[in-house]
Parts: structure tokens; sequence; C-alpha cells
């Protein structure tokens, strides 16, 4: 084995502000920082540590997502097996929705090298934060939006259900066209669970300090209608209230809430 390892680290949501204390002593210590995430943040990886490459020029415009990422793992597997310290840095958290951190640090595992990632903020964090949701309450359902349209996904109206990527359902590219069509069909779809006039949300964490987050409500049957970007999270408030297993509360010795 010839030194080389990786680590992969997540920058937060929020410019600079968000990075962990081991983030930043992993970008610092590192031979090689190979990043994908907000201008500001790198600048301030730049200025931390100048071995520093933006992974934003693997990206093509008009490509398919995939190809892109692909050719991402390549360059970040090249560089460990160089020898180098390798950190890659991530917008948000490293490991949630990012499937070239995954596949390298796999890839780099395989052959050998050291390879771990830390943990960070996400998108859904600041989510639970802004919009007050608690997954430990009712329990949380989280989906991509394509893929929950595209699957017999099961879901739970009783259970916030947060959708990422409603911006760019059924893109593969980085077109991010508003698609209408895809949103009529997540309409279709939620509308027998939760009817028309549930009031759901188009969220967006706040990306610099100081700044707050944004959020559009509205009713359920304009969500065809409300224009969304690529940085945006939908959740789906619960209605009604979970049905109780009497039986099991019984067999646990609870006494649930009307007995
Ligand atoms: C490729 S994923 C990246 C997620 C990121 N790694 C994380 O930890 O949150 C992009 C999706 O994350 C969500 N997202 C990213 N930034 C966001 C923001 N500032 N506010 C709300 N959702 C955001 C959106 O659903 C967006 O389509």
């Amino acid at each position: 084995m010839n030194g080389g390892s990786l680590d992969v680290v997540g920058t937060g949501i929020r410019a600079v502000s968000q990075v962990t204390a081991e983030a930043r002593r992993r970008i610092e210590a590192a031979d090689l920082v190979l990043y994908a995430t907000d201008p500001v943040t790198a600048r301030w990886i730049e200025r931390l540590n100048p071995r520093a490459e933006s992974l934003d020029r693997l990206y093509a415009p008009g490509e398919p997502r995939r190809v892109t990422y692909e050719r991402t793992v390549a360059r970040i597997l090249e560089a460990v097996r160089q020898g180098r310290r390798v950190c890659a840095a991530y917008y948000g958290h490293p490991g949630v929705f990012v499937y070239a951190t995954h596949a390298s640090l796999q890839l780099a595992r395989a052959e050998g090298y050291p390879a771990r990632m830390l943990p960070a903020v996400s998108a859904s964090d600041c989510l639970f934060a802004d919009l007050g949701v608690d997954p430990g309450h009712r329990g949380c359902q989280s989906h991509e939006a394509t893929d929950f349209l595209s699957h017999h996904t099961v879901f739970d109206p009783a259970v916030p259900l947060i959708l990422w990527q409603v911006g760019i359902i059924g893109d593969w590219g980085y077109g991010g066209r508003p698609n209408r069509t895809g949103r009529r069909m997540l309409l279709e779809k939620l509308f027998p669970a939760y009817g028309p006039g549930h009031e759901v949300i188009l969220y967006q964490a706040a990306q610099f300090a100081g700044c707050p987050c944004l959020t559009a409500r509205f009713p359920l049957h304009r969500l065809e209608a409300v224009p969304g970007d690529p940085y945006c999270t939908l959740c789906v408030p619960p209605t009604g209230v979970g049905r109780p297993d009497r039986g099991i509360a019984a067999r646990l010795g609870l006494a649930l809430p009307g007995e």
C-alpha cells in the first residue's frame, strides 16, 4: 500500500458555518482536497488548503448525472491510488443523496485503502430545525421524489413525508427545468391520501448565515403550479392520527391516550 487514503466530509448547508471541527481538520491535513460545494465554501476551502481542486469541471451540462458521478469517482480514486491523502468535501451531508462518495469509499476500501466518511449537516437536519419536525414523534418518511413516484412506494399519511429533489422530477441531467408533468403525477399520487386542501411546505434551508430559510405553504392541489428549484425539498405534514395497536401496547404494559 502506498499511503493513499480517503476521507469524505460534508460542508453542511449553510456556507462555512456548518463545517464541523473534525471535517475542517481533515480538509487542512489533506494532500489533496476534491470539493463539490457552494461557491463561498469553495473559496474558504481553497484558503484553508491550497492543494484543493474543484470537481465542478467534471460536470457537463446536458449529460446524464450518472456519467458525471462516475467521472468524479474515477478522479477521487486516481488521486488515492497515487498515494495521496485525499479529502473529498461535499455540500450538505456527504452520505445523503451523493452517489459518488459512497461509490468512492467502497472502491477505496476494496483496494485496501483506509477510507471513512464523517457525518455532517444535511438539508433534512435543517428542515427538522426550521419546520419543527421531530422524527422521534411519529417517525419520518423520506424519499427521493422521482424514486417515490416510479416505485409502488407504500407511505403512511399519519407520518411526516419528506420528498427530496422535487424541483427536478424525472430529470436525470442538470436541466433544472420545472417539470409540471412530474408535479402533476406527484399530486395524483398524494391526492387520495391527503385530499386537495392539505397544506404542504416547499422548503429551502438558508445557505448563508444570518439569512432565514424560505418556505412556501400551499394546499396540495396547487402543487403543480408552485415553482421550485433544485435546492428545495417538499415537506408533507401528517394528516390524522396513527392507528394505535392496542394489543401490542397492552403487551408492553403501556396505557394509550383515551384508555
Ligand atoms: C443531491 S441532493 C444533496 C443533499 C445534500 N447532500 C444534503 O446532505 O442535504 C440535492 C437535494 O437536497 C435537498 N437540498 C439541498 N439543499 C437544500 C436546501 N438549501 N434546502 C432544502 N433542500 C435542499 C433538495 O431536495 C435537493 O434536491
